[in-house]
């Protein structure tokens, strides 16, 4: 398949531009700087010039693809406005990708959480919260999946809070990056919360399976361990990094805070027997022992 990717420069993206390549696609990359569109080349994708507020290149890269797959987001959790601003531009980006593949069984592949029920594994029928800092994002998945029901394959990829590759990455990686700043190695509540997590080398498979195989409308869970808990990760990450570990208050991760504090284990037994995927790489604890001081 030619597959147009935005994101393709992201620790996710970039695993998947190297999956598809090796695995006979071809790939022409969203690329917003000159940076990027460097490092799209080099990874052997052809870059394609613009933005997610770029609706016209957007436009022009999914008419020109046999698939999409999006995974470009603007991670600014600085501020509740910054959250909602990159929300509102991934909706209209998708809207419009999606537009352009009406009627035509394309497939677009999109990418979100795995969500959190309260007291068990969440699993792929679990509905996405639409409540929240980031539940603008689940509706924007809601509206990308309904368009199976208007001749577009969509399908959605949820992946765990944290998607990791060599140490970094994810929200595991953001405790990484308060601790070195802090000089704390801080986990909110008592720490027993639980968050999922994948090798982004495994997502960057599911991602292509899902392109290849998935029916319209369908989710899947990107899930590798199904719940590590906070306390485990921020206690690798302080004995990585030499510092203490202690419980801090929520609100340390602004507008993130509640959704740190959650326990949100998740399955992929359906994503694992459906579609053939099994994770090989590092567990996140194994892998954040890459971390160096
Ligand atoms: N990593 C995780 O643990 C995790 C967990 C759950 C969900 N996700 C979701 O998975 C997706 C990919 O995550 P990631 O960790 O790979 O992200 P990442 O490493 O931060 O990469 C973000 C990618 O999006 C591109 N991008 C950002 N804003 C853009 C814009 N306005 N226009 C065009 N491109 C833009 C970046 O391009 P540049 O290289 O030019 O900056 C980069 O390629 C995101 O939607 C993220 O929310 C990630």
């Amino acid at each position: 398949m030619h597959v147009f990717v935005t994101g393709g420069t992201g620790l996710i993206g970039s695993a998947v531009v190297a999956e598809l390549l090796g695995n006979g696609h071809t790939v022409v990359a969203l690329a917003r700087s000159d940076a990027s569109a460097l490092a799209l080349k080099s990874a052997g994708a052809e870059p394609f010039r613009g933005d997610l507020a770029d609706l016209d290149a957007l436009r022009t890269g999914a008419a020109q693809a046999d698939g999409v797959i999006h995974l470009a987001f603007g991670n600014d959790f600085s501020s509740p406005g910054a959250l909602a601003r990159a929300v509102a531009e991934e909706s209209s980006a998708l809207a419009t990708v999606g537009e352009e593949l009406l009627n035509s069984d394309r497939p677009l592949v999109t990418v979100s959480g795995t969500p959190p029920v309260p007291g068990r594994l969440s699993t792929e029928a679990d509905p996405l919260p639409t409540d929240g800092p980031v539940g603008g994002r689940s509706r924007t998945v809601m509206a990308v999946l309904n368009l199976a029901s208007r001749g577009v394959r969509s399908s959605a990829v949820r992946m765990p809070r944290t998607v990791h590759n060599e140490g970094k990455g994810g929200f595991a990686g953001m405790l990484t990056g308060i601790a070195r700043r802090t000089r704390v190695s801080g986990y909110p509540a008592d720490g027993t919360q639980r968050w999922p997590a994948v090798h982004a080398l495994d997502a960057a498979v599911l991602f292509r399976l899902v392109l290849e195989l998935a029916p319209a409308g369908t989710c899947w869970h990107a899930v590798g361990d199904e719940g590590d808990a906070v306390r485990d990760i921020a206690a690798v990450i302080g004995r990585r990094l030499g510092l203490p570990v202690e419980t801090v208050p929520q609100d340390t991760y602004g507008p993130l805070g509640p959704i740190f504090a959650t326990d949100q284990p998740a399955s992929s037994t359906r994503t694992r027997e459906t579609l053939g995927w099994e994770p090989t790489h590092l567990s996140l604890l194994e892998d954040l022992e890459n971390i160096q001081p």
